[in-house]
């Protein structure tokens, strides 16, 4: 019992996916599975690269108060997932808030794109 339950779920977020984004090579896509980075830099470029630049390192422009955080600096790559995922959902001062923009698995591929600045 408790198995289908979980079965059913699993396929509603494969076909879920499939009517949303581009399917990634017929791969399901679970919940808990990490980002995919090559979608995150799509949403990056669209949404985050103004203000992060195009490479993350906060040169896209300044603004009054804190500027855009450098992704690629030590002090960002050392927090956890947890924690910058919470930051693009919430937003910080000069940062809008993702969360009504972005889903859960975008934000973890925006994530997953980021993590892969700098290197
Ligand atoms: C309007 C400008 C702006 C946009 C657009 C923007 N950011 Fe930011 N972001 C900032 C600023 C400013 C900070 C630093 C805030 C602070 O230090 O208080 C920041 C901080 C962050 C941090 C925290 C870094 C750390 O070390 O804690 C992450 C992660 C981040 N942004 C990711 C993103 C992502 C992903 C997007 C696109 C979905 C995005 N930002 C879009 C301005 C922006």
């Amino acid at each position: 019992m408790g198995k289908r339950w979980l079965f059913g779920i699993a396929m509603a977020g494969c076909v879920s996916g499939l009517l949303v984004g581009t399917p990634v090579k017929g791969q399901a896509e679970s919940k808990a599975k990490p980002g995919d980075a090559a979608r995150g830099k799509t949403l990056f470029v669209r949404n985050c690269a103004g203000c992060h630049g195009a490479a993350g390192e906060g040169d896209g422009y300044r603004l009054l108060g804190p500027d855009p955080a450098n992704l690629t600096a030590p002090a960002t790559k050392k927090k956890s997932d947890a924690e910058l995922l919470k930051t693009i959902h919430n937003g910080k001062p000069n940062m809008p808030a993702w969360k009504r923009n972005l889903s859960e698995s975008q934000s973890r591929d925006v994530l997953a794109y980021v993590r892969t600045l700098g290197k």
